[in-house]
Order: structure tokens, then sequence, then C-alpha cells
């Protein structure tokens, strides 16, 4: 049988294994019953679970007992702190928390890739490495994957990931190569002033009006010093200041995120918005400084497997269901396996417009079309048996 007949059969477990992850949310380095459900499912499919020493996450090892490649699929598992307004009988029944990135769908496509790949061991060779990353919202998961070492024993080839995209309809499957999603950076500023009576402002100096002046002068950092055909982010998230409406503070706090494609972009950013800052500051009389914070590279997919990708879409799909996706500014701590192994991430359809299900993620009504978990199991099985035999040659 083909992966995706094998996985059109198991539609309806598949389901039923989304909608229990989906009632019962765990937030970041919690997720010690998604853990449990996820280790069980694939010890019952007779995949063995390595123990990397993580408190949350699991890593399964499907070992076919024949030389060859490890081919790894990646799954995030974490839920975000969000209240869930969807009106559906799977609803979470966790007050406060809900699966509104759909890594309750990744969790499942991984799995049911792993059903898929177990009923599929003879048709491989090497094994097949399923890594059900934790704290992927805070950007730590894949981190602490890393440091547990779950990239070696066996040494990983070749990775694929994947993460719903709403954008999409179901039954389509966006593959890009080249970078797909953002760098991610943190920028700190501090400002400092004198501080005085709102009354007699030229006693004083400003440190407010310095930091509105480097929150627009940033922008330039965007519009005078980058290519207009090359994706620049930057965003001051907050901004605090002030004890009443009266007194002029001596002090301006900032943090905002920097987001970039380009590595040469990316490294050029320190000392580009250091100097706007600085100087903005300087030019009113004030003093300002620059954090820079490097959290996550961008998620680079490589050419050649994401052309193995593509092939498994349409082997999957059928012809004409490969998206050709725009771009997210967002980030996705999935660029760190990718520096550690080359391979591409996938952007899974779950969309379905007739039915309402249009919103993006971390939406309080987030939610997927079901259809979506068969072609995304049989997507990322199809990836590991085209890739198994790429790298046997
Ligand atoms: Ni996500």
């Amino acid at each position: 049988m083909l992966a995706s007949e094998i996985a059109q059969s198991l539609a309806e477990r598949l389901s039923h294994i989304r909608r229990d992850f989906h009632m019962h949310p765990e937030l970041s380095f919690k997720e010690f019953d998604t853990s449990s459900k996820i280790a069980k499912i694939l010890t019952e499919a007779g995949i063995e679970i390595v123990d990397h020493g993580l408190s949350t996450g699991v890593v399964g090892l499907l070992r076919t007992g024949k030389p060859g490649p490890t081919i790894a699929l990646r799954g995030d598992i974490d839920a975000l702190p969000i209240e869930e307004q969807n009106d559906v009988e799977y609803k979470s029944r966790v007050p406060g928390v809900m699966h509104a990135c759909g890594h309750d769908i990744h969790t499942t496509v991984v799995l049911g890739a792993a059903l898929v790949l177990s009923k599929m061991k003879d048709q491989l060779t090497g094994n097949v490495k399923f890594l059900f990353e934790p704290a992927e919202e805070i950007n730590a998961g894949a981190k602490a994957m890393l440091d547990a070492g779950v990239m070696e024993n066996p040494h990983v080839d070749a990775i694929f990931g994947v993460h719903n995209q709403p954008d999409i309809p179901a039954g389509m499957v966006g593959v890009k190569a080249g970078a797909l999603m953002a760098a991610v950076d943190t920028i700190g500023i501090s400002v400092s002033g004198v501080g005085g009576h709102g009354a007699l402002p030229h006693r004083t100096v400003d440190p407010i009006v310095a930091g509105a002046a480097i929150v627009l002068n940033l922008q330039t950092a965007v519009s005078r010093n980058t290519s207009p055909l090359e994706p620049l982010v930057v965003s001051i998230g907050t901004f605090q200041a002030g004890t009443a409406n009266n007194v002029i503070p001596d002090r301006v706090q900032m943090t905002g995120t920097v987001r970039t494609f380009n590595p040469e972009l990316r490294d050029a950013m320190p000392s580009t918005l250091s100097r706007i800052v600085e100087n903005t500051a300087q030019a009113l009389g004030a003093t300002a400084q620059l954090s820079y914070r490097r959290d996550l590279p961008a998620v680079i997919n490589s050419k050649e497997y994401a052309n193995i990708a593509a092939g498994a879409v349409v082997a999957v799909c059928g012809e004409g269901n490969v998206v050709d996706p725009v771009p997210s500014m967002g980030g996705e701590d999935f660029a760190l396996f990718l520096e550690k192994a080359p391979g591409c991430f996938l952007w899974l359809g779950v969309g379905n417009r007739e039915r309402g299900i249009v919103n993006q993620w971390h939406h309080p009504r987030f939610d997927a079309d079901e259809s979506s978990l068969p072609v995304g199991a049989a997507v990322l099985a199809q990836c590991v048996i085209d890739t198994n035999k790429f790298l046997k040659k």
C-alpha cells in the first residue's frame, strides 16, 4: 500500500488523537501528559523511545535494522495561554490554555507519519527519528533538544518539519526552497535624560521626546538603509516611562523585535540600529543604548529537500496542490535543527473558507480542517521514503 492509502485508513484515529491533544493542551515545558500519550502511541506501533533526559518532549526511533541514513521528522507539542472561544465538542477542557497555534495538528501528523512508516518499514533502510519538541512557543524547545543530543546516536542526515497554515486550503501544502520564516532577534533600548517638572521642560532633558524620536528614526533602518527588495521588520513592542502626567521622567525603557531573512543584513543590524539609537538621543541632549540579542536564525529550506517535499506533496495530494507560499516574518525554532542537518519545513494547509476555518495562529478561534491530518501524515511519510531513496544513491 502507498503511504497516502495507509494514512487515509488512519483518518478517524488521527482525528481522535488530535481531539484528545486539543482538549488537554499543556503549556511550554509542562507537556507531561502529552509526552506520555505520544510515547504510548509510538511504543504500541513498535517504535523505540530514546531517553535523552528531557523532562518533556519525546524522541522516537524506528530502526529498520538495515544500514542506511537517519531521517528525522519534527513536530512541536506545546499550547498557548489563550482562552479558547471556539464552540466545538473538542474545545479545550483547560481554562486559559489552548492549542491556538495548532501544535496538536503537528503532534498528530508526525505521529501519523510514524504509524504509516512503521507499516512500511520493509521499504526503508537506516532509521527514522521522530522528534516531539516541547516549548516551541517560548523559543526554548529546539535548543533543549539539541543540547540533549537528539540529532546524534544515530546522527540525523536530513530533517523535515511541519507547521499548519490556515491561509492554505486543506488538501494543499506550501513548499518553498530558501527562506520561509524569518530570523528573530530581540532589542532593548534605554534612554537617559534629566527629569523634572512637566511645566519646565527647558530645565530637563526629556527622554520621552528622545525615545519617541528613536522609535520613528528606527524605521529609517528599514526604509533608508536597506534595499526595498530585502525583507526587514523593526518593531517596538514596549515603551515604558514616567509616573505622573506632570513629571518628566529621567528614563525610558523599550523592547522590540527585529526580523530578517538575509544573514548579512541580520549581522549588520546591531551597528545600524545602535547608530540610530545613540545619535538620535545625542541630537536631543540625551543618551541611549541598544542591547541586541540574537534569538533564532531564519528557516532556510535546502533546494534538494524542498524538491523532495514538493514531489511528496504531488504523490499524496496530486498535481496542482503544491503551493508556493509567501514567506512569513514570523520565526520558528525549527531553524536550529536546520543548522545541524539539511531539510525542509513545510506548511500544511488546514484552512477551509466554507466552514469558517480562516483564523490565523494564536487567535482564540483558531481551528483546522481535520482532513489535513492524513494528508500531513502521508506527506511526511512520503518525504522520509523519498529521502531514504535519495540518500541511498
Ligand atoms: Ni506554532
